[in-house]
């Protein structure tokens, strides 16, 4: 196998964690965590962590914190990019975000520094109601965000990391895909699949950006967190991303996953059982 040596970041992520479990099953595979809290830990805002990470890698997975978006990833993501190919590093494979000027600005760096890349766009994650800054509010039973009209093919993290495994292990290189789910949801529909595979009352109520940036205020929510989901709301869920691609079913040869298996799937977890409790 070639670039066997394979460094994931974000290891305990949404998509890093499913990456390195489908990993552990190709035997020839030699997996590396990337995460604070790894023997050997990785930090993006820790430079110095960086060097003994890379040691000896062929290939890495690379997930940003907090988003590619903010201001200084462009600034970092050059940094990295650098030393991994300074250090020998063959191919890089990025998750970017659907749609970010911001993010396209760090593929292209991506693009220009490493031997070999794959692009990984994809747009928002189904399991952002599960694992992510929606499932407190599902919990609650009460749902309130702007751009309830918005309409969002939800990607599930299990095809994305589907693909990212797929573009490690073989030849993607030089290829940028755009990852969405079968179908467009609005918020209020996505919310209502989730009551329907619980059967749990969850209400949705929709609310202006400014609205919600106060109700996020009132929590202490911390400012630059405030500025990133500002910034996701106002750009991203403008429709520019309203469109679906076909790109899951083009690398992987098959369909995929829809919003309702994922909440089916999903509530047989346990997850959401809390709900209204
Ligand atoms: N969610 C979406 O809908 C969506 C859509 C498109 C693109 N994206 C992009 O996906 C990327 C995130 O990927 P993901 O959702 O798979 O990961 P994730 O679930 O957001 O990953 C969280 C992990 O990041 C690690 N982390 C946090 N701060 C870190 C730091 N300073 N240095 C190193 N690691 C840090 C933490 O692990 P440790 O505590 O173990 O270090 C944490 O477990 C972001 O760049 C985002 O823009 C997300």
């Amino acid at each position: 196998m070639k670039n066997k040596n394979i460094l994931v970041l974000g290891a305990n992520g949404k998509t890093g964690s499913r990456v390195i479990e489908r990993l552990q099953k190709i035997d020839e595979a030699v997996i590396r965590i990337g995460s604070r809290n790894a023997a050997q830990p990785f930090d993006w805002e820790n430079p110095a962590t960086w060097y003994a990470v890379l040691h000896e890698i062929d290939s890495v997975y690379i997930t940003f914190q907090p988003d590619l978006a903010v201001p200084a990833a462009a600034e970092i993501i050059q940094q990295f990019a650098t030393l991994a190919t300074n250090l020998g590093v063959q191919k890089m494979v990025l998750l970017s975000g659907r749609g970010e000027k911001e993010a396209q600005l760090c593929e292209e760096i991506i693009k220009n520094t490493a031997k070999n890349w794959t692009i990984v766009r994809a747009s928002w994650f189904n399991q952002n109601f599960s694992e992510s800054f929606f499932l407190e509010p599902i919990l609650a039973g009460f749902v309130a965000l702007p751009r309830a009209e918005a309409l969002e093919p939800f990607t599930d993290a299990n095809d994305i990391t589907d693909v990212v495994v797929e573009c490690l292990l073989h030849d993607h290189n030089n290829q940028t895909y755009e990852l969405t789910g079968p179908k467009l949801l609005t918020f209020p529909e996505a919310v209502a699949e989730i009551a329907k595979a619980t059967h749990k009352e969850i209400q949705f109520q929709a609310v202006t950006l400014e609205e919600y940036k106060q109700m996020l205020r009132e929590y202490q929510i911390p400012e630059d967190h405030i500025w990133l989901v500002n910034y996701l709301f106002e750009q991203v869920l403008d429709g520019r991303n309203s469109q679906i691609t076909n790109d899951i079913e083009k690398v992987l040869g098959r369909k995929p996953t829809d919003f309702e298996t994922y909440a089916k799937e999903t509530a047989k977890t346990g997850i959401w059982n809390a709900i209204n409790v």
